[in-house]
C-alpha cells in the first residue's frame, strides 16, 4: 500500500483549538473570536496577552493586577545577564533569546510544576521578563551599559525605554504596541506546532518555549522580518532618492531575483493565498513611521518590491514585509527583529502550551520509509 504524503503536514488539520481562527477564505484573523484588527486598534498589549491566556477580555480588576504584577518582573535577571554576557556579540540575537529562556528555565522554581496556575505564573513571568533580553542585547552590541526598566511605563513604552534610554514619542509607541498585538498568535505555525510537540510529551514550559524559539528563527518563519530588510539593505538605501526613484530600483531588482529564481522574503504564506490579514493594520502602522520619521524614500522600496512580485507571480505581503521597515525605522538593529516577534509569540505560544496540556495526545505522526529494503550485514 502505497501511503498518501503530507509533506510539510500541508492541509493537514493536527488538532481543535480555540486560541484563534485563521479564515484563508475571508482572509481574517480572530483572536478568541475578536477580529485582530479591532484589537490593534483599541487594546494594549498587556490586555491581548490576558485575552489568550484567558479566552476572555479582563475585567478592570483583572487588568490592574497583571498591570502590577508585568510591571514588578520586568528587570533583567542576574543569572540572565551573565549567560548573555557569555554569548559572542556576532552570534544571532536568535541565539540569545534562545538562551535566556533556557536559563529563566532552568532557575525557575516552578519548572516542573504543569499545574495550570504554575504555566500561568510561568507564562506572565516569560512575557514581562524577555524585552529587558531584547533591549539589553541590542545595547551590549552598540557598547550600551544595561537601561533599567521604569514602572511608570506600560509594557510597549518600557520596550523602547529599556531599548533606547529615551522615552519614545506616542506614535513611535503606537506603531509598535500594533506589532506587538499582530505578532501574538497565528494559530498552528511551526514555532506553536513546535511547542505544541515538545509539551506533548509533558516536557515544562520554558522548554517549549525554547524550542519554539529554534523554530521562529528560520527565514521561512519569523526570520523573514529581518531578512526584509536586507533585501532592501541590498537594493540599497539611500534617503536622498525620491519614491518614485526608489520604486524604479525595487522593481528592477525584484524582477531579476525572480527570472533568478530566488525566494523573497515577506512575500507569501502556507494559509493565505489571497493576502495576510494582518498586512493592511501593520501598513497603517508602517506609514505613520515613514510620516514620523519622514522616509518616503523607503517606501518606494516597498511598494517596487510589491508590484514586482504581484505582477509576476500574485504573490502578496505577508505581516514580516510591513513589520521589518516599521522596527528599522524605530531604531533597532535588523538582527533584533526576530527577537521582538518572540516578546510577542510568548502570548500565543503559552496560550497553546496551556491549551496542549489540558487535553493532551503525543503528537508522533508515521513516516513512509524509502531508504534500502532490509539488508545483513
Ligand atoms: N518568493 C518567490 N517565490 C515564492 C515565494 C516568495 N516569497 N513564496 C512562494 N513562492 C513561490 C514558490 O517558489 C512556488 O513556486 P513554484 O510553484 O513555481 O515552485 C509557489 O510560490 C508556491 O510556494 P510554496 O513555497 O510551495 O508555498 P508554501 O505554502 O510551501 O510556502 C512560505 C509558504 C511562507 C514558506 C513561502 O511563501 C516563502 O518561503 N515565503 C518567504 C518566507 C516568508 O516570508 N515567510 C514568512 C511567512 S509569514
Amino acid at each position: 500500500m502505497t501511503e498518501e504524503i503530507h509533506k510539510g503536514l500541508a492541509g493537514v488539520v493536527a488538532d481543535h483549538t480555540a486560541v484563534s481562527k485563521v479564515n484563508p477564505e475571508s482572509n481574517s484573523l480572530l483572536y478568541r473570536g475578536y477580529p485582530v484588527q479591532q484589537l490593534a486598534a483599541e487594546l494594549a498589549f498587556e490586555e491581548v496577552a490576558l485575552l489568550l491566556w484567558n479566552g476572555e477580555l479582563p475585567d478592570a480588576a483583572q487588568k490592574e493586577e497583571f498591570r502590577a504584577f508585568e510591571r514588578s518582573h520586568r528587570a533583567l535577571d542576574p543569572r540572565v545577564k551573565s549567560a548573555i554576557d557569555l554569548l559572542p556579540l556576532d552570534c544571532h540575537p536568535m541565539d540569545v533569546g534562545r538562551t535566556a529562556v533556557s536559563v529563566l528555565g532552568a532557575n525557575h522554581p516552578l519548572s516542573e510544576d504543569s499545574s495550570p496556575e504554575a504555566e500561568l505564573t510561568k507564562a506572565k513571568e516569560l512575557f514581562a521578563a524577555f524585552p529587558a533580553v531584547v533591549a539589553y542585547d541590542q545595547r551590549r552590541r552598540r557598547e550600551l551599559q544595561l537601561v533599567e526598566p521604569r514602572e511608570d511605563l506600560d509594557y510597549s513604552q518600557n520596550f523602547l525605554w529599556m531599548t533606547f534610554g529615551e522615552e519614545a514619542p506616542e506614535e513611535v509607541v503606537d506603531a509598535f504596541r500594533v506589532s506587538m498585538v499582530l505578532y501574538a498568535e497565528h494559530s498552528f505555525n511551526a514555532s506553536t506546532f513546535t511547542a505544541r510537540v515538545v509539551t506533548s510529551t509533558l516536557a515544562d514550559l520554558h522548554s517549549a518555549v525554547t524550542a519554539a524559539i529554534g523554530a521562529l528563527k528560520g527565514p521561512l518563519h519569523g526570520g523573514a522580518n529581518e531578512a526584509v530588510m536586507h533585501t532592501f539593505e541590498e537594493i540599497g538605501i539611500n534617503p536622498d532618492e525620491t519614491r518614485e526613484e526608489a520604486a524604479a530600483r525595487a522593481k528592477a531588482w525584484m524582477e531579476q531575483a525572480l527570472a533568478e529564481k530566488r525566494k523573497v522574503m515577506g512575500f507569501g504564506h502556507r494559509v493565505y493565498k489571497s493576502g495576510d490579514s494582518r498586512v493592511p493594520t501593520m501598513k497603517q502602522a508602517l506609514d505613520a513611521m515613514v510620516d514620523y520619521y519622514g522616509r518616503g524614500e523607503l517606501m518606494g522600496l516597498y511598494d517596487g518590491l510589491e508590484a514586482a512580485m504581484g505582477e509576476a507571480k500574485n504573490i502578496l505581503p505577508n505581516l514580516d514585509y510591513p513589520a521589518g521597515p516599521t522596527y528599522h525605522l524605530m531604531g533597532f538593529d535588523t538582527e533584533m527583529f526576530t527577537p521582538l516577534f518572540i516578546a510577542a509569540r510568548i502570548t500565543g505560544w503559552t496560550a497553546h502550551i496551556a491549551e496542549q496540556r489540558a487535553n493532551n495526545a503525543l503528537i508522533r505522526p508515521l513516516s513512509a520509509y524509502n531508504g534500502p529494503e532490509e539488508r545483513h550485514l
